[in-house]
């Protein structure tokens, strides 16, 4: 089973679901002495198929896939409703129909197929967001040769990622882009320092951690890894590379100098992430619900009608987006290795 010390540059290039992972840019990581991880969310099992060929076909054998874990609490269907209200007339000015309330059901993301797939492709390292995987489905995986890590943002859920049979962890500090990988969607996320959350971590939890969240230069990403982790982790840094599949809106959005704050919000997909401040930010998050995926699929026709608005999609970025260059993701990650 592969074992993530084994790098020879401690760090990991984030699976970002939603476009920026490419299978090209897990095949920089590697190549630059890291590991990068597909992200499975939001696609099919036969595009998570192809992509990891498309990896393996480049030469490439260590990477990762990463995983959604279903939510365990269904969402109210009441203030789905409540919030597509407030929707509508955007949608309407963008000629978007949203979908009914009763069309937007507990989609658990093929979780059953990914994990099947990964398993009989035998994936060297295969991730969680989201929430905890059953001991059985660790088992099943670590029995197929897949190292099994979850994503936690507090020293409490690394007890039961640990006690769940998970093989490492991934750390995430409150810095972090994207979504906040809290386990009950409805929490506020924690904003416990990564430096603090990682001495807690490592001091009750003895499995190798990666840690993430807002580590975007050279002496940040040294900083972070003396304090006990094996590799930092990194998202937004790659956002701007040439093999990350970023929208030109929010490729361009991160360096725009009137975007200077990040916030975290439930306004685009119903679970906690952080973005770019913009106008879908400024208009929605306060009457955002917590009731991914069923936000996520009700706004996703509004994202599509405005993907080339920077103010109308979500920008995820960690606190870090100034550092995130245009170049290439080798250079990137060789430079925080
Ligand atoms: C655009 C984007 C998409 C992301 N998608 C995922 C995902 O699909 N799965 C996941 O575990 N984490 C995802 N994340 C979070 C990253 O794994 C990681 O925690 C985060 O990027 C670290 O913070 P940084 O962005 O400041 O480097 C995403 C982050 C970004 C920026």
């Amino acid at each position: 089973m592969f074992d993530l010390r084994e790098l020879s540059s401690r760090v990991v290039a984030a699976p970002m679901a939603g476009g920026p992972t490419t299978p090209e840019l897990v095949v920089a990581a590697a190549s630059a002495g890291g590991v990068g991880q597909l992200a499975a969310g939001y696609l099919t099992p036969d595009k998570v198929r192809a992509d990891i060929a498309a990896v393996r076909a480049a030469g490439t054998e260590v990477f990762g896939v990463n995983i959604f874990v279903p939510e365990p609490e269904p969402v109210n269907s009441e203030n789905l409703a409540r919030y597509r209200a407030e929707l509508v007339p955007y949608a309407r000015s963008l000629g978007v129909t949203l979908p009914d309330v009763d069309d937007l059901g507990d989609d658990d993301d093929h979780f059953e197929a990914k994990i099947r797939l990964v398993c009989d492709e035998r994936v060297p390292l295969v991730s969680f967001a989201f929430g905890c995987p059953r001991p059985e489905v660790v088992d099943e995986l670590r029995r197929h040769g897949c190292s099994v890590g979850v994503t936690v943002t507090t020293a409490a859920d690394a007890e039961t990622a640990g006690q769940a049979g998970a093989d490492w962890l991934c750390v995430q500090g409150p810095d972090a882009g994207g979504h906040r990988s809290v386990f009950d969607r409805r929490t506020n996320p924690p904003t416990q320092p990564l430096d603090e959350l990682i001495g807690e971590v490592v001091g009750r939890v003895p499995l190798p951690v990666v840690a993430a969240g807002g580590i975007s230069t050279p002496a940040r990403a040294e900083k972070v890894r003396s304090l006990g982790p094996v590799a930092v982790q990194v998202g937004t840094v790659l956002l701007r590379t040439g093999e990350a599949g970023t929208k030109p809106a929010h490729a361009a959005a991160l360096v725009d100098p009137d975007r200077t704050e990040t916030v975290v919000t439930w306004a685009f997909s119903g679970r906690p992430a952080r973005a770019l401040r913009n106008l879908f930010t400024d208009r929605f998050s306060d009457a955002a619900v917590a009731e991914y995926p069923a936000v996520n699929t009700l706004t996703g026709g509004i994202r599509r009608a405005a993907s080339n608005d920077p103010d109308g999609i979500n920008l995820w970025a960690g606190s870090g987006f100034g550092d995130a260059a245009e170049e290439s993701a080798v250079d990137t990650i060789s430079r925080l290795g």
